[in-house]
């Protein structure tokens, strides 16, 4: 009943203006004549999505904004993209929040998955094992080496929660019982729970649960740049390093870790940052009993062209959290690698209550574990972190020609297959008004377009598979192009 109300509210005005729009674009990129034009979504909200939205409270999301934008309903999902009802193929451009690292329904993990599937779909993991979870396990301490010890969790934020609490339990079992606390970096993101939230820097997702989190400090000046091949890469100023080191050494005598995103910060803005960083990190931490955990979930397996961003500085971090491109998006598994050192510290008889009680249902799902042995596989025989490495520069040149022919994308940034942009008003070069909604009108012409780009508020990124073809990307481009000229 709702859904209908809308259609007749909406169609007159916002509708018929928006298709004006396309025909428009049609005319002016040769592309667009090649896949079909996403109808105005109001216009063709089908007795599904209004049963959807009747239900469901979408993520991350202003339901409100879905009385003239409905979900698309998907129907099957090949490659780079994402098939709808109405026979449109849309450009999974950030790989279905970061985690579709091989695109969809790659042929190989499928048939892991039903061979799996022919032994057994999920035990408990306490006590058992399995020939599946021992393989990935070792894989993934071989890519980690030196962490050697995998615990398994089933999401992201909890992955990044449990280094937490098996380093703060490290801590206050090996005598060190005044460390207590965290610090984490600005603009940085960790997930959903309350201790995650804290440690993350995205006021919109932590604020209303502020009063409950502990108080984790964000370390200030990280040293931004703008690529691996700017000149400032590898260099960070003296004065850069004393600024976060004198916020360390502030905190050390009750610092159990510091958490970050190694080199690529995703929800904060899609930022990246010099590895020097996190080589002054690593030797700070060395001098002061401090751990470093490192959230590489999103940029874990090839996002950034190395199996691990940490790689990038060549230092270990004490705790690496891995999801998303494990599985390489098949589901939900995420790990936790740690060392023998921290592992020993846990080990002991069972009553001195030394022992890492955590537990999730679905950790070690064997399903899951599957798809991510696959996936190892074919990184490994595809090249595919090689090519990440390779086109790297080539996924930001795009982003820059959009930049040069628009004038209205500034701050060009990224590493690996993640490229990022700002939208600015091209007559002033300054960031549009919030109220405006830029990026959101962006998201929606976008979407009628062929390409799923969803912003982070005004800034746009491309974030595909990392084995998405270059005709692809191109394709990509050009939607982006247009979706930003018609948004100005
Ligand atoms: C860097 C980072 N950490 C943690 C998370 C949370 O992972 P999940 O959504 O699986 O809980 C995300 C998710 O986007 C992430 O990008």
């Amino acid at each position: 009943m709702r859904g209908i109300v809308f259609f007749y509210r909406c169609f007159p005005n916002t509708g018929f203006a928006e298709k004006i729009g396309i025909v428009a674009m049609i005319q002016e990129s040769p592309h667009y004549s090649l896949a079909p034009v996403r109808a105005n979504p109001v216009a063709t909200m089908n007795s599904l999505q209004q049963r959807d939205l009747k239900t469901i409270w979408h993520p991350c999301s202003q339901m409100k904004d879905y009385e003239d934008f409905p979900p698309m309903e998907i129907v099957a999902a090949e490659g780079a993209y994402l098939h709808t009802a109405d026979g449109v193929k849309i450009i999974d451009a950030i790989s279905s929040w970061w985690c579709k690292s091989l695109g969809h329904a790659h042929p190989r993990i499928r048939t892991a998955v039903e061979r799996q599937l022919d032994k057994f779909e999920h035990v408990i993991m306490a006590n058992t094992c399995s020939e599946v979870l021992v393989e990935l396990s070792e894989r993934l301490a071989n890519i980690a080496a030196p962490l050697d010890k995998v615990f398994y969790v089933d999401n992201g934020s909890t992955a990044v929660e449990v280094a937490m609490k098996m380093s703060l339990q490290y801590h206050a079992q090996t005598g060190a019982t005044e460390k207590k606390r965290f610090a984490a970096l600005e603009n940085g993101y960790h997930g959903e729970t309350a201790l995650t939230l804290a440690a993350g820097d995205c006021g919109l997702y932590g604020a209303p649960f502020a009063e409950l989190a502990p108080e984790i400090p964000n370390l200030k000046g990280v040293p931004y740049a703008s690529s691996p091949e700017a000149p400032d890469w590898n260099k960070m100023p003296d004065e850069s390093w004393d600024a976060i080191r004198q916020q360390l050494d502030a905190l050390a005598d009750t610092l159990a870790a510091v958490v970050f995103e190694p080199i690529l910060q995703g929800a904060g803005g899609m930022k990246v940052y010099s590895p020097n960083l996190l080589r002054g990190l690593r030797k700070w931490a060395d001098s002061n009993n401090v751990h470093l955990i490192a959230d590489e979930i999103m940029t874990g397996f090839g996002r950034t062209g190395k199996t691990l961003a940490c790689q990038h500085a060549e230092i270990v971090p004490d705790f690496a959290c891995l999801s998303k491109g494990l599985t390489a998006g098949w589901g939900p598994m995420a790990v936790v690698l740690t060392s023998t050192k921290i592992y020993d510290a846990f080990y002991d008889d069972y009553l001195s209550g030394k022992a890492f009680m955590h537990s999730n249902t679905y950790c070690g799902n064997a399903i899951m574990a599957a798809a991510s042995l696959e996936a190892l596989k074919i990184y490994e025989d595809e090249g595919v972190f090689e090519r990440v490495e390779r086109d790297s520069a080539n996924l930001r040149k795009r982003l820059a020609e959009i930049a040069a022919d628009s004038n209205a994308l500034r701050d060009i940034r990224g590493v690996g297959f993640a490229a990022a942009a700002d939208i600015v008003n091209p007559n002033t070069g300054e960031p549009f008004p919030a109220e405006r909604r830029t990026g959101f009108k962006f998201y929606r012409k976008a979407v009628e377009l062929g390409a799923l780009l969803r912003p982070l508020g005004d800034t746009i990124y491309f974030l595909p598979p990392l084995n998405t073809p270059d005709n692809v990307l191109d394709e990509l481009a050009e939607i982006a192009a247009t979706a930003l000229r018609s948004v100005l």
